[in-house]
């Protein structure tokens, strides 16, 4: 799938996420929104993954002016640490509502400047072939990226592959009750 295409189809499946997290704002659906946070503390995951180690590298390479690629970073940051904090909230938290708010609000505008600034530059600085090739390995990427924010790990390449998948092996093992997997990557400079 066309690079381009893979992304905003990303941004599409959590925009929905986010408009059924609204549609719960103000009910004590604990267990639905709690449901909810998961799904989005894992998409944003994978998502801000692909983005960092294969889509963004690519950009910063051939574009002139890369502050586009940089600032994106920062917020994808900022959202990394707000999802690892919710993560660990109950949502009858006094917070968790305001979180799961600021959230939406950093994701939505991020999203906003992807696709109006960074996107149009992209689709014509690359060719489609390219664009094809580089959606076909972000989809690869995508099954062995971590599922939850590492918020200290670093964000650009070689952050890779490579690395990416004890995480993911260890995220998934943390979800079914597999502390101990869990606790020995966090012994490592990468985990978090
Ligand atoms: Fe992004
Ligand atoms: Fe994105």
């Amino acid at each position: 799938m066309n690079a381009l295409s893979l992304l905003k189809q990303d941004h599409g499946n959590v925009d929905h996420l986010f408009s059924r997290f609204e549609a719960l704002r103000s009910d004590a659906n604990d267990d639905e929104k709690a449901r909810v946070r998961d799904l989005v503390v894992e998409q944003l995951s994978v998502h801000a993954q692909i983005e960092e180690q294969l889509f963004y590298p690519a950009v910063r390479e051939r574009l002139d002016d890369d502050f586009d690629v940089l600032e994106g970073l920062e917020e994808h940051h900022i959202v990394k640490w707000t999802l690892s904090e919710l993560e660990g909230m109950p949502p009858s938290a006094e917070r968790f509502d305001a979180k799961m708010t600021v959230l939406i609000e950093s994701v939505r505008h991020h999203v906003g400047e992807e696709e109006e600034d960074l996107f149009p530059k992209v689709r014509a600085a690359f060719t489609v072939e390219e664009l094809n090739d580089l959606g076909e390995a972000m989809e690869a990427l995508k099954s062995a990226a971590p599922t939850r924010p590492h918020p200290r790990s670093p964000d650009t390449p070689p952050f890779n592959t490579l690395l990416a998948l004890p995480l993911t092996v260890a995220d998934r093992a943390v979800r079914i009750g597999l502390s101990l997997v869990g606790r020995a990557v966090k012994m490592t400079p990468l985990g978090h």
